[in-house]
């Protein structure tokens, strides 16, 4: 018998990959390139399925059936080069090479290219949810040869997470959109996690609640509209107590955050396609802060007023501040899924997206619905913040969002994303922004001349000449 899909890598994330695909019903072949992993796999887990174990890449291969269907669990990088290069000598015209990490989507458009001209379909896959997602039904965003999703796609979809009994699973885009979708999926969940993250040091140090019960608060909002994995679990780390000390286990954490890079990889790409993330970049630099400790030790010295004083009621405030920040974080979020397809070509569909993100994946969430709702009314729409739904919910929140950053500053307790969040809502709104001003420096300094509202063309002022002329210079 043949294996129907084959998995090499059986970290945690590959392991519970193969063990699902074979939950299942489908034969899975699996490769680890220490042949412990494997033996330990069949030892455990054997008995959930058809699992056939390979000690070579080239029995692994020989296992499968045809075309093949290969999933690559490896550490995304350099790892991922060389198991494509150990496989693909080994493989037909017409196999599917899947990668199954965190790659960088421009390595993914690399190593699609290369393959393609070697026949061999690569897809480059975001998968998100974790161990358990992986296990039980992960959120899966394959990009690569549409073709390849002949083959490919019924598995996945069957593997993958469902909502209302949709799958969260869809057909990307080409070549790197998988990956593209799968990196902006992480941008936001940092954003999101930041948010959070907020949201109890304000109820901590500006209501001075304990985390026990900030983790009622949250367990409160998870049966509203902030339903959501991240707000779940938010409330399972805050009520834990560390067993070894009997405090608040988010008290025995060191406070530095750290991260594997794709919330990075999120800002440098959206700076160079030129799309205004400020949420998730905020959250990115307040980890990359919190890590610095020698600065943070350098700076204890500055003065700050006080925390304290805000009645428990604030925590209404910071539920509607922290919905609204959420609306921004996504909408940035989805524009750069949108700005990443336009310029690759890509033709990603904004409400498949959100509807793959329905569940299964680390940013799931009740909202997603609204998302999906919005970009299937208006698949082209320039934000998500006009939605007629999102604007209603945001003008209504705008009172205790201004009312929680400014709290926020009074107490001197530091919340970029919020602060963030509303200044984009603020900059977008705004009938004139200060860069007409800033244009008028620019034309000053380094004559790089400036548009006008009332007439086309091209101007600069000759600032050095009695009463500043302007000439018309596109003329
Ligand atoms: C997911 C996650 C996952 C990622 C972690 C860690 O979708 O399942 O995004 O892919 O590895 O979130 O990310 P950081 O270490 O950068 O926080």
């Amino acid at each position: 018998e043949h294996a129907v899909i084959g998995v090499t890598g059986l970290g945690v994330m590959g392991r519970n990959l193969a063990r699902n695909f074979a939950r299942h019903g489908y034969t899975v072949a699996v490769h680890n390139r220490t042949e412990a992993k494997t033996k330990a796999l069949i030892e455990e887990f054997g008995n959930e399925g058809v699992f056939i174990p390979a000690e070579t890449p080239e029995a692994f291969v020989a296992s499968l059936s045809r075309p093949r269907k290969i999933v690559i669990m490896v550490k995304a990088g350099a790892s991922t080069d060389a198991v494509i290069e150990e496989f693909a000598p080994l493989l037909e015209p017409g196999d599917i090479l899947v990668d199954g990490g965190n790659a960088h989507f421009l390595d993914t458009r690399r190593r699609e290219k290369a393959l393609r001209e070697r026949g061999i379909h690569f897809v480059g896959c975001g998968i998100s949810g974790g161990e358990q997602g992986a296990l039980e039904g992960p959120s899966i965003m394959p990009g690569g040869p549409k073709e390849a999703y002949k083959y490919l796609g019924p598995i996945l979809e069957d593997i993958a997470a469902k909502v209302d009994g949709v799958p969260c699973c869809a057909y990307v885009g080409p070549d790197g959109a998988g990956h593209f979708v799968k990196m902006v999926h992480n941008g936001i969940e940092y954003a999101d996690m930041q948010l959070i993250a907020e949201s109890y040091d304000l109820l901590r140090k500006g209501v001075r609640m304990s985390p026990a019960e900030i983790a009622e608060v949250f367990r409160t909002w998870n049966t509203g509209r902030l339903e959501s994995y991240l707000i779940e679990i938010t409330t399972i780390v805050l009520s834990h107590m560390d067993p070894s000390t009997g405090k608040p286990f988010v008290d025995v954490v060191l406070d530095q955050a750290e991260q594997k890079g794709t919330g990075r990889w999120t800002v440098q790409v959206a700076l160079d396609l030129g799309v205004p993330v400020s949420g998730i970049a905020e959250a990115v630099f307040a980890r990359s802060l919190s890590g610095h400790a020698e600065m943070r030790q350098a700076a204890r010295i500055l003065p700050g007023p006080t925390g304290g004083g805000l009645p428990s009621s604030f925590a209404d405030d910071v539920e509607e501040a922290l919905y609204a920040s959420k609306v921004v974080a996504y909408a940035q979020g989805f524009n750069e899924i949108q700005a990443g397809s336009a310029e690759y070509g890509w033709d990603i569909d904004l409400g498949a997206m959100a509807t793959i993100w329905r569940g299964g994946c680390i940013i799931r969430a009740r909202f997603l619905d609204r998302i999906r709702a919005a970009y299937e009314a208006d698949p082209n729409a320039p934000t998500l913040l006009s939605d007629v739904f999102f604007a209603a919910e945001l003008s209504t929140a705008q009172r205790a969002w201004r009312d929680v950053t400014v709290a926020a500053t009074r107490r001197g307790i530091p919340a970029p994303g919020f602060s963030s969040a509303l200044a984009y809502y603020d900059g977008l709104r705004a009938e004139r922004l200060p860069a007409a001003l800033l244009q008028g420096l620019r034309d000053y300094f380094g004559a790089h001349t400036y548009r006008r509202v009332d007439r086309d063309g091209v101007y600069h002022t000759q600032w050095e000449r009695l009463g500043h002329p302007e000439v018309r210079v596109d003329v």
